[in-house]
């Protein structure tokens, strides 16, 4: 072989591989932090079904949605705001990675290999055959009145949900009670399995949810939101507010105390005064 050829052939492995590495990054990167809300040609999720959206959009539109979809819609872009409103105002969470790393998916995307989707519908599938047993376990399951198998945190310890049957006071993250309605059986499970928000996926990554686990918390969601409108909401902005109002009262009153308790004359005062009534 010439030293020609020999380089052509290095010069191919080369490119073969660095193809390969990169498609690799974007079907990772689209399981990963995608999968929960998007399918490829499997219809409709949390968000679009992203089969052919490079048709739609430009690349730089792409790219730059995908960045921050947040700062699209602020930027009062149409085709970003219609498909906003079209989503039910879901907002799509906002994402670190490089323009490269965007495009490695993007390509992933119109490769059309990825097929994604069938674990979220496959979850549907099984979910219209639960009933009230799967309700309950997810609500222990919610709660933390039950360990979740694999030791993640109970959900109430970033969300809470308006229903009676569980006390929860998570505000760290959203409220729950309304995200049946917004996003389906197939959205929660998905999101539920591989949580796309960093905090959350943090919470769970060493820590996996069970496809059981998964089906009980998505039963649970559903109930809840099928039920809110006969559940008083557990709400306890005021109480907090009034206690806050206590400990404030109680600070002014010891700063006051402590403020008349204090020592008004110079510490040699009483040595001062004693000595003069010894001269006088
Ligand atoms: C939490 C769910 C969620 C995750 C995770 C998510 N998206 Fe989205 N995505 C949405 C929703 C909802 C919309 C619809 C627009 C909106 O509501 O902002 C959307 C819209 C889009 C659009 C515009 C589609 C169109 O037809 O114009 C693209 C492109 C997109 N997402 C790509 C991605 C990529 C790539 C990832 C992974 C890096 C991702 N999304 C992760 C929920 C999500
Ligand atoms: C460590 C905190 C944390 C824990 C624990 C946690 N989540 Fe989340 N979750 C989040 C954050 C952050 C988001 C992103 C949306 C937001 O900011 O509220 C989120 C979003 C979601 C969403 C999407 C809501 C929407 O409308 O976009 C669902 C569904 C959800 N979580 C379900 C659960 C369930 C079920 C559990 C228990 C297995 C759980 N989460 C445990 C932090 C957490």
């Amino acid at each position: 072989m010439n030293i020609y050829r020999m380089k052509a052939l290095l010069l191919f492995i080369g490119i073969f591989t660095f193809t390969i590495i990169f498609a690799g990054e974007g079907e990772d990167i689209f399981k990963k932090t995608c999968a929960a809300c998007h399918t490829i040609g499997k219809g409709r999720l949390v968000g679009p079904d992203l089969k052919n959206v490079a048709d739609k959009q430009s690349q730089e539109w792409l790219v730059s949605f995908i960045k921050s979809s947040t700062t699209k819609i602020k930027s009062g872009d149409a085709a970003a705001l219609a498909i906003f409103e079209e989503y039910n105002r879901i907002l799509m969470p906002d994402n670190n990675f490089t323009d490269a790393q965007i495009i490695n998916v993007l390509n992933y995307i119109s490769s059309g290999t990825g097929a994604e989707g069938q674990a979220a519908t496959a979850t549907v599938d099984i979910l219209i055959e639960t009933g009230a047993d799967n309700v309950s376990q997810g609500a222990a399951l919610f709660s933390g009145n039950e360990r979740l198998t694999n030791g993640g945190a109970a959900c109430t310890s970033c969300h809470k949900v308006r229903d009676e049957r569980v006390f929860s006071s998570g505000t760290l993250a959203k409220d729950l009670s309304q995200t049946y309605e917004l996003m389906g059986s197939a959205g929660i499970a998905g999101i539920v399995k591989n949580p796309p928000f960093p905090v959350m996926g943090a919470a769970y990554v060493n820590h996996p949810l069970t496809e059981d686990e998964v089906i009980n918390l998505t039963a649970y969601l559903k109930s809840v939101s099928e039920q809110r409108i006969y559940q008083v909401p557990t709400d306890f902005s005021l109480s907090f507010v009034f206690l806050g109002l206590v400990v404030f009262m109680v600070i002014i009153m010891s700063s006051i105390i402590i403020y008349f308790n204090r020592k008004k004359l110079a510490v040699n005062h009483d040595l001062l005064s004693r000595a003069s009534n010894v001269i006088n």
